[in-house]
């Protein structure tokens, strides 16, 4: 069978001129005009490949990973070695204009198999991300490829993941009615960097962003969606996420933030392909990459036949399937514990793999009666899946509104209180809690984790 094919650009005519000779394995069902008649013929199902011959500039990884969510792959052609690694880096497939026929039908195969195996694997594991796209990129950068040697080269194995890092993804979820991820977010990490971590803060949500408020920063620059911009382009390098990971410093020494959207209508500038990519070259140059994530995992976007529509919750989805520790964050009050039981079921269904850590904040008699810790762990096992609690911070407005207001972090602003005691056990392994020279030794008490 013939795989079906559209085409955009001009450069196709040397290719198409090839083919003539000796294409068996091809057909051309439609020759586009522009980006978007291209991708309409994608969505519609008349083809497994899309070819950009020229003309690749507009080429994005968004574009790429929508294309590939419709189980069509990116081929393009482009006689510029470095922009032909760019569209690598965003997970096409690329070849110089001159490319032998037959290479070129090879090199359609494979991206048709690449898209065909995307869509299978639909979510990967956070393992497999590159910082090239939602898959590893099919890599034939520095392959020479011309003439014969394409498909040698093209034949090999795809690429291996770029970023060689054990930095772990903590995000910090939860559901609607500001239970407090924000305050936990920004806690934790400067409890991680005060114990010598180097430590990334990601301002992930796309309803209410606020890290940039809780530390003070004067910070318009929406950190995140530049770097989002910039991997969708496929030039986020180490040296651009240095210069848009602004520094704030800590008493215990100096984070890097990533802020987030200065206005909600922004959202759409967070799309999960370039968010997996920034993620993951943050994990790059750290050993833990803290994401405060919005709340929202509906998915009924998706009820929509647009599949190229952008979804406002994709980006929480998107880090919650590449975190390596999820912290699901609940009120713990009459309205917070229901809330966070119903969101267990969205967060299975929409995120399977999801091991929650469950973590109850804000906890304090007047909601909860003389023992709060204990109506909470009983209300837990009776409603709750069978997960236990991981840890219980307690309600301090005093102390948090405090740290609030002067834009610092718990450990600056209050570090005997017992709230952030309770953060720092958290995310601090006991090895780390034992180090507490720039830390406190108050204890949670009784509001510590089990
Ligand atoms: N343990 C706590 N005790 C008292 N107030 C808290 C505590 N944690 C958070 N808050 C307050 O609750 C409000 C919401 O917190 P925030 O972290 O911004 O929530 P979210 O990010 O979930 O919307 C803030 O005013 C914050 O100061
Ligand atoms: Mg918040």
């Amino acid at each position: 069978m013939r795989l079906p094919v559209v085409v955009m650009g001009s450069d196709f005519a040397e290719v198409r001129e090839q083919l003539g000779r000796t294409g068996r394995g091809i057909a051309v069902v439609r020759e586009c005009e522009e980006l978007a008649e291209l991708i309409a013929a994608c969505q519609s199902g008349a083809a497994r490949v899309a070819v950009v011959a020229g003309g690749t500039a507009d080429v994005t990884m968004t574009l790429v990973d929508r294309l590939l969510a419709v189980g069509v792959g990116v081929v393009c052609l482009s006689d510029d070695d470095g922009e032909r690694r760019r569209l690598e880096g965003l997970g096409a497939f690329a070849a110089p204009v001159d490319v032998l026929g037959e290479q070129f039908e090879e090199l359609v195969a494979r991206a048709a198999d690449h898209a065909a195996r995307s869509a299978i694997a639909d979510c990967p594991p956070a393992s497999s991300f590159s910082v090239g796209g939602s898959l590893p990129s099919p890599n034939l950068v520095g392959a020479g490829l011309r003439g014969e040697a394409v498909m040698e080269s093209a034949v090999g194995e795809m690429a291996e993941p770029r970023v060689d890092s054990n930095a772990r993804i903590i995000a910090f979820w939860g559901p609607i009615g500001s239970p407090g991820r924000t305050t936990l977010a920004v806690n934790a990490a400067a409890e991680l960097v005060a114990r010598g971590r180097r430590v990334v803060l990601v301002d992930a949500d796309t309803y209410g962003p606020s890290i940039a408020a809780h530390l003070g920063l004067l910070d318009e620059s929406a950190g995140l969606a530049q770097a989002c911009r910039l991997a969708d382009q496929g030039h986020l390098d180490p040296t651009a996420l240095q210069r848009l990971a602004v520094p704030a410093v800590t008493q215990g020494g100096e984070l890097r933030v990533l802020t987030g959207i200065t206005r909600a209508d922004r959202w759409n500038e967070l799309r999960a392909a370039s968010l997996s990519a920034v993620l993951e070259a943050s994990r790059g140059g750290a050993d833990d990459v803290v994401v405060d994530a919005g709340f929202c995992l509906e998915a009924d976007e998706e009820l929509s036949f647009d599949t190229m529509a952008p979804r406002r919750n994709a980006a929480t989805l998107r880090v919650l399937e590449m975190a390596d520790r999820i912290v699901a964050v609940g009120a713990a009050d009459a309205v917070g514990l229901p809330r966070l039981v119903r969101s267990m079921d969205e967060l299975a269904n929409a995120v399977p793999a999801a091991a929650p850590e469950i973590v109850f904040n804000k906890v304090r008699r007047g909601a909860l009666g003389r023992f709060p810790d204990r109506s909470l762990r009983d209300a837990w096992e009776r409603f709750g899946p069978a997960r236990p609690i991981a840890g219980l911070i307690p309600f301090d407005a005093e102390t948090v509104d405090a740290a609030l207001f002067a834009g610092q972090t718990l450990l600056e602003a209050a570090p005997q209180s017992t709230v952030r005691a309770a953060i720092a056990d958290l995310v601090c392994s006991p090895e780390q809690r034992k180090r507490r020279s720039v830390v406190s030794n108050a204890r949670a008490g009784i509001w510590g984790p089990r």
